[in-house]
């Protein structure tokens, strides 16, 4: 290994992005090439709402891995959060009413709710908030990063210290054997690049409103939520299609979301639409952060993170970036 390893990450969504960004923190003296078809607005990052919200079936190989990432990136982020530059990164506090008419294990998160600052039954006042016949309900407050922010500014930062970004659709692992190391964060991509069966895409789509006056998320029955953004924007959502691949606009999701979405909160049936979104979340169980030499290339995986890389990118890349790290340094270069 030279005094300079040249380092490959593919993937510009928010998980190929933090790595880099990690990476170039933990090692100055490096070569990074982020390698990557589709950047900032084209990313399924940009279609997530970005809410620290990590569904309860979130999972990596063990528990105690789970809590780690999902800890180490509550506090990234909180810690980001207490700093002037937020705004700009695009994360921000909201508050948040889960609220159900049908089951109470609904409003409930055994993996936040010790770790944000509130996590609360909500009382009989509270819901009546909720649509009517609302049951069952909590309040938290959590935080929510915007990649049309994070994903642009993290790019610039990590162009500043030296990176490159390169515009390309990574085939194989073979087309990158001039690299020490790479990390695959390519999202859905990794099915291919991996031939990895156990990717599945869980189709979503969502309607970003202008809705100036919503100030909290909401969350309630069949997938409905609630998410404002920094400009007033607000994203409506949504749906949870496993195994579909369709990244078309579908005109019945649509109304089926703003009809949810207008029965949880009626003060959006004004709101105008700003744009419709679909993305495909790349859902593994467990999410893969794992080394592998393929054809004697050092090869970290980081995907697999479903509806949930926002969230959980830093706690998953602090692992990636440390078995990265070690990998580099150790002399392995044949099939593990
Ligand atoms: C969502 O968070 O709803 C979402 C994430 C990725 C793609 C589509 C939707």
């Amino acid at each position: 290994m030279s005094n300079q390893p040249n380092i490959a990450v593919v993937g510009a969504g928010v998980v190929g992005l933090t790595v880099a960004k990690l990476l170039q923190e933990q090692l100055n003296n490096c070569n990074i090439t982020v390698i990557a078809d589709k950047y900032n607005n084209e990313t399924t990052s940009h279609v997530a709402a970005g809410i620290f919200r990590p569904g309860t079936s979130f999972k990596g190989p063990t528990d105690e891995i789970t809590k780690r990432w999902i800890d180490r990136s509550w506090n990234y982020w909180d810690d980001i959060l207490k700093t002037s530059e937020a705004p700009q990164l695009g994360v921000m506090s909201l508050s948040t009413y889960i609220f159900s008419k049908q089951n109470p294990h609904v409003t409930k998160n055994h993996l936040i709710e010790d770790l944000v600052p509130i996590y609360r039954a909500a009382s009989e006042a509270e819901l009546t908030l909720g649509p009517q016949g609302t049951k069952y309900g909590a309040f938290f407050s959590t935080l929510k990063v915007e990649c049309e922010s994070y994903l642009p500014y993290t790019a610039n930062k990590i162009v500043e210290k030296g990176a490159k970004l390169v515009n390309g659709k990574v085939e194989s692992f073979a087309s990158l054997s001039n690299f020490d190391l790479v990390f695959n964060c390519a999202g859905m991509g990794a099915k291919y690049l991996c031939n990895d069966h156990d990717l599945v895409p869980i189709r979503g789509q969502v309607i970003k409103v202008r809705a100036p006056w919503v100030k909290m998320a909401f969350y309630g029955d069949y997938d409905t939520y609630i998410i404002p953004g920094m400009n007033g924007t607000v994203t409506l959502g949504g749906v949870r299609q496993y195994d579909s691949y369709n990244l078309d606009y579908c005109k019945h999701d649509a109304a089926a979301i703003r009809e949810r979405c207008c029965e949880l909160l009626p003060n959006l049936k004004t709101a105008e639409v700003v744009s419709n979104m679909v993305g495909l979340r790349p859902h593994r169980k467990p999410v893969r952060v794992e080394p592998e030499v393929i054809n004697g290339l050092k090869v970290v995986h980081c995907y697999g993170h479903g509806g949930y890389g926002v969230m959980t990118a830093p706690g998953t890349a602090m692992d990636a970036v440390d078995i990265g790290v070690n990998f580099l340094r150790s002399n392995i270069r044949s099939k593990m």
